[in-house]
This record gives C-alpha cells, sequence and structure tokens, in this order.
C-alpha cells in the first residue's frame, strides 16, 4: 500500500495559557488517504479547529508542539517560509464566518486573483478567467458581475461560494473546512455543503470537515473521528460509527438529535460541561465526569484508542458496553 496523503502522528499542542503551558492536543493520530473524506465531530473546544490549523502551521503564537504531520512525503513542522507557502497551496483552508476573512475594501476579483498573483502561480488575466469559471463552477450566478462587487453586497451562503472558489483557485490535494456552513441558514448551509461535496468528488480531492453534527459529518464522509477534550476518542467508517458507535461519548452525540434551525444544531443534550483538553486529567477518560457506563477504572487507568473490529475507541469498556461486531 502507497503511504497516505496525511500522517498525523502523536500531535501534542501546548498553549501559553495564565498558569503557563497548557495542552489542547495530546495524541492525535490519524491518517488521510488521497481523494480520502474525513469528519471531525465534538463539543465547543475539543480542539477541532486546533487540528486543522496545526495542519496549515497556522497555530497561535507560543505554541508548542510535538508529534509529527507528514503530507505527501513532506514533513509539514519542518517546512521554511518559501516551502511553507508551496504547501499552503496544496492545502487550502475554509472558515466558518467568511466576512471574518475577507478585506471588505477590496472586490471579489481582487480577493480572488490577489494571492496567486502575487505569489506568480499565474498572471492577472488568467487569473481572473480562472476565477470567473470558478466562482460558475460553485454556483455564484453572473461571475463576471460578481468580479466587481465588494463582499457587503453579497449574502453569507455566496461569500462562502466565494470562499470556496479561493481554495480551489491553487487546485489544492487537500481541504480543510472548518464549519463551513454553521454561519449559513439550514436551506444555504445544505446548498453549500453540497456544491462542496460535488466539487471534492469531481476533482477528487481530500477532505477533513469539521462540524458538531454527526449526522452531517455522516453523510458527507468517508470516515469519522470524534474528539473530546483534545484526543480522538473514536474513529471509524462514517456510517459503522454512525450506526453502531463503540464510544459512550459517540453514542451520547447521536442521541443528541438536534432540531432543524441552525442555531440549535450547535447545542447539545449531553449532560454535564464539555471539557477541553486544557481541563482534561493527566490519566484516566476525560469523559468519565459525564459518561453513565464510567466505572472507578475509568478514572485510573491510562486511556488510548484501541482497535475493536474496524473502529478504533479509546473506551475500556467498549465491549462490555457495546457488544463486538464482527465487520462492525
Ligand atoms: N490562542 C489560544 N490560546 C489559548 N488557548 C486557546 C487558544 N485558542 C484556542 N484555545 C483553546 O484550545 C482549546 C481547543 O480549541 P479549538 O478552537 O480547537 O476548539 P474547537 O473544537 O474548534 O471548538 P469550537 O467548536 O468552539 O470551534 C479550547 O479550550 C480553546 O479555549
Ligand atoms: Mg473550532
Amino acid at each position: 500500500m502507497s503511504e497516505p496523503l496525511l500522517t498525523v502522528d502523536a500531535l501534542r499542542v501546548d498553549l501559553p495559557v495564565d498558569s503557563g503551558l497548557g495542552s489542547v492536543l495530546r495524541d492525535v493520530s490519524f491518517t488521510l488517504d488521497a481523494a480520502e473524506s474525513l469528519g471531525i465531530v465534538g463539543e465547543s473546544g475539543s480542539g477541532k479547529s486546533m487540528t486543522v490549523r496545526a495542519i496549515d502551521r497556522l497555530l497561535p503564537r507560543g505554541a508548542e508542539v510535538s508529534g509529527s504531520i507528514r503530507f505527501d512525503g513532506l514533513d509539514v513542522m519542518a517546512l521554511g517560509k518559501r516551502d511553507l507557502a508551496a504547501y499552503r497551496m496544496r492545502v487550502a483552508m475554509i472558515f466558518q464566518d467568511p466576512r471574518a476573512h475577507i478585506n471588505p475594501l477590496r472586490t471579489i476579483g481582487q480577493f480572488l486573483t490577489e494571492a496567486v498573483v502575487t505569489n506568480k502561480v499565474m498572471g492577472k488575466r488568467a487569473a481572473e478567467e480562472r476565477s470567473t469559471s470558478l466562482l460558475a463552477e460553485v454556483g455564484v450566478d453572473r461571475p463576471q458581475s460578481r468580479m466587481r462587487q465588494y463582499p457587503f453586497e453579497l449574502s453569507g451562503g455566496l461569500l462562502q461560494r466565494v470562499m470556496i472558489a479561493s481554495a480551489l483557485i491553487t487546485e489544492p490535494d487537500l481541504l480543510l473546512a472548518d464549519e463551513p456552513t454553521t454561519a449559513l441558514d439550514v436551506t444555504t448551509q445544505s446548498e453549500v455543503m453540497a456544491i462542496l461535496d460535488e466539487i471534492r468528488r469531481e476533482r477528487g480531492m481530500a477532505l477533513i470537515f469539521i462540524t458538531h453534527d454527526l449526522d452531517l459529518a455522516a453523510a458527507v464522509c468517508d470516515r469519522t473521528a470524534v474528539m473530546y477534550a483534545g484526543s480522538i476518542v473514536e474513529t471509524n467508517a462514517s456510517a459503522a460509527l454512525h450506526d453502531h458507535p463503540m464510544h459512550p461519548y459517540t453514542a451520547a452525540l447521536a442521541e443528541a438529535r438536534p432540531s432543524m434551525t441552525s442555531r440549535a444544531r450547535r447545542l447539545t443534550v449531553i449532560p454535564g460541561v464539555a471539557t477541553s483538553g486544557l481541563q482534561a486529567p493527566s490519566i484516566g477518560c476525560a469523559f468519565a465526569p459525564r459518561c453513565t457506563h464510567a466505572e472507578p477504572a475509568c478514572t485510573t487507568s491510562a486511556i488510548a484508542l484501541r482497535q475493536v473490529g474496524t473502529d478504533r475507541t479509546s473506551c475500556l469498556r467498549a465491549e462490555e458496553i457495546f457488544g463486538v461486531r464482527h465487520g462492525n
């Protein structure tokens, strides 16, 4: 078998906090093949954004990183400035709130073309032509006149399509999408999601898709990883993970049926308070205080992902609670 496109191995990120350094990610490991899609799901503070920020080398100042990230043979942590710029053309990122990531004083056309023209990836004319056709491809109407408009003239849904077009301009191999539809209304959410999915399939682009919504991840992604308190607690093929969770946190997320409004989708009905990596215990399961299945061993044992069937779970009691399925 060939090497995966992306290999994240034992990634740990410590950030400066009041009391010194605090871990926001601990022992995060996963792989992603070319053209594969991975959903990362978890409550607020679980470390989803930090994971993709580490992959794109966009961590906050003062962050200390250990472990490794390899992309197509490159040691991402070791990339110098010039190689990092080239790497970022192959690994593009889109964010939750398009308005926060676009200069309001620049036209859509300037926004789309400036970076590639400055970095001499293509000439101005070619960049404009490519941007216009990408806008059409992501479903923006009247693309030529849109190029001359300013961000305030576009709705949130249109602006997120512009962001997708801007991420595609360098034909990346991997797209990191950090809750790209959360800020949009429900109808626009599903339209933007459908476009993202279609474009990814057509281009054979790999995708890491971050969401709070387990159902959405399962619908869009080949595999899903569930994060809690700075660690991956379960990962499997999306359908298997969704239908047969092997970690009580995943099961709780699956049962926390969100209502159909976008605001409510961010809420969870899992009792107790979500924990970030910063509050996680150094030993034992971070979810134990909220887990209806917790036993004393859960707070005193070392916790690590282990293989159960096709599933990888960090729950000590997974087989007892969920049974063992063949071909899970
Ligand atoms: N610049 C920073 N300095 C210190 N801690 C930070 C910083 N940015 C984020 N954190 C902390 O790191 C942890 C993980 O944050 P992260 O943004 O990855 O969470 P998330 O899973 O993306 O949550 P959300 O769903 O709310 O976006 C949180 O506890 C957060 O408070
Ligand atoms: Mg986030």
